[in-house]
This record gives C-alpha cells, sequence and structure tokens, in this order.
C-alpha cells in the first residue's frame, strides 16, 4: 500500500472536489487510488511552468500545484465536462489553471515539464507519438517529459489492466475514447522519445500494485 494513503496535499487536492457533481468526486479518488500520483509528482521540478496534457478532471495538475507552489500548472484536456467539472476546484488554487485543449493541441511553451499521465493508450499509436513529439518540441533545454502508461509486464497485470479499461471506457463510459486500447510498449515509446532528442530513464512503478504503471522521464539537454 506504499503510497496509496494520499499525502495532506492529496488531501487537500481531493477535497477541492467536495462542490463537483458526484461522478467526478468518485473518478477522482478512484483515479488517486488507482495511479501512483505520489511517486509521480516527485520526477516534476520544483519550480516553473508545468504542463499536463490530458489532465481529466486535473487531479494530478493540482495535487503538482499544492506540492510545489513554485510551479504554475497548466491542465488541457479534450473532455470539456472534465474540465467543467475541475473549473472550481483550479478556481481554489492560484498557480492552477485548466482547460480544454481543441483537437488535442499541445499549448506552446517553453514548459520546465510536460506530464502525460494515462492518456496515451487512448490513441491509436501513429497518434502517440504525434503527441509525444508535439510535447518534446515544447520542453524546455534541461526541461522534462514525464510519460505514465502501463507497462508491458507481468501478464497477469497486463491483463488485469485491460479488464479494467475496457469497463471505464466501454461500458461505463467515464473515460471519453474510441473503445480501442493500444499499448505500446515502453522500450517503443524510450524508442520515439530518443528519436526527439531526449534522454530517457524508464522505471517500473507498479510495486504492491495491481496495475502494471510504468514510468518514462525524458530529458531534454540544458542549452549551451
Ligand atoms: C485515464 S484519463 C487520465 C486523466 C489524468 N491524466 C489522470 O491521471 O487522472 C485520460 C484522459 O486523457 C484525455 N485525452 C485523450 N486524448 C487526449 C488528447 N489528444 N489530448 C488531451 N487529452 C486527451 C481524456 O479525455 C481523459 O480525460
Amino acid at each position: 500500500m506504499t503510497g496509496r494513503r494520499p499525502d495532506a496535499a492529496g488531501r487537500a487536492a481531493l477535497a477541492l472536489y467536495r462542490g463537483a457533481p458526484w461522478e467526478a468526486r468518485v473518478h477522482v479518488h478512484v483515479r488517486w487510488w488507482s495511479a501512483p500520483f505520489r511517486r509521480l509528482v516527485q520526477l516534476l521540478p520544483e519550480a516553473g511552468p508545468v504542463l499536463e496534457i490530458g489532465c481529466g478532471h486535473g487531479l494530478f495538475s493540482a495535487y503538482a500545484a499544492l506540492t510545489g507552489p513554485g510551479r504554475r500548472v497548466v491542465g488541457v484536456d479534450i473532455d470539456a465536462d472534465k474540465i467543467a467539472a475541475g473549473a472550481t476546484a483550479a478556481a481554489r488554487v492560484p498557480n492552477l489553471e485548466l482547460s480544454v485543449a481543441p483537437d488535442g493541441a499541445v499549448p506552446a511553451g517553453p514548459w520546465t515539464a510536460v506530464a502525460v499521465v494515462d492518456v496515451l493508450y487512448l490513441l491509436p499509436a501513429e497518434a502517440q507519438r504525434h503527441l509525444l513529439e508535439a510535447a518534446a518540441a515544447q520542453v524546455a533545454p534541461g526541461g522534462r517529459l514525464v510519460v505514465k502508461e502501463m507497462g508491458d509486464r507481468p501478464a497477469w497485470k497486463v491483463r488485469w489492466n485491460r479488464w479494467q479499461e475496457t469497463l471505464s471506457v466501454r461500458v461505463l463510459r467515464i473515460t471519453a475514447g474510441s473503445g480501442t486500447f493500444t499499448f505500446v510498449p515502453p522500450d517503443v515509446v524510450a524508442g520515439w522519445l530518443r528519436d526527439a532528442g531526449l534522454t530517457v530513464t524508464a522505471t517500473r512503478l507498479d510495486a504492491g500494485r495491481v496495475h502494471p504503471h510504468h514510468v518514462l522521464v525524458a530529458e531534454r539537454p540544458a542549452a549551451g
């Protein structure tokens, strides 16, 4: 259960949604318990402009803003309903802004960090690569792209994740998407990021969890 229980900033982030519709409140609590946000937030620089692409209701963006007052966090998503549900939360955090990304466009940087958390699998492989290349182009020299997805092992966690995603996208429809998932192996995604000129470190985050969580940290060399 390491790192699952919300810390003080996690509790504060979840509390921001108290006035939100019940579906949004349930969703953000499920996201907290299923995703390793406490590990991920530590991968962000302590200060500077941070973009989250595909922020959903904005829980991770809010957590990043609350844990780093020196960060200016912008979260974008294609789902206008989720952004609307997160708007009240965002209004209470001065260094947080949530907005709709028309057609999934990547807002212009330079960003000290860009985070993409459990978004890519909803897109076809070519669109994933395109999104990451567009995101990488907006990372400042010395900055980083943090890509959290599901890994390709162990097999039982991969099967569990597919079942759960089928339930949330196709049956419950709580995540926007075509209903097909494309889990590209982390090694392949790391290759795309290296081709984009970044230095990549891969880490499994699935210890003690039923999902095969995995993160790539892709750094742009500092200028000069
Ligand atoms: C599983 S949710 C993850 C939300 C959030 N990152 C989190 O960790 O709680 C995936 C989100 O990606 C969004 N999404 C899918 N394709 C996108 C795109 N091209 N640009 C921006 N957001 C996108 C969906 O609307 C959805 O809110």
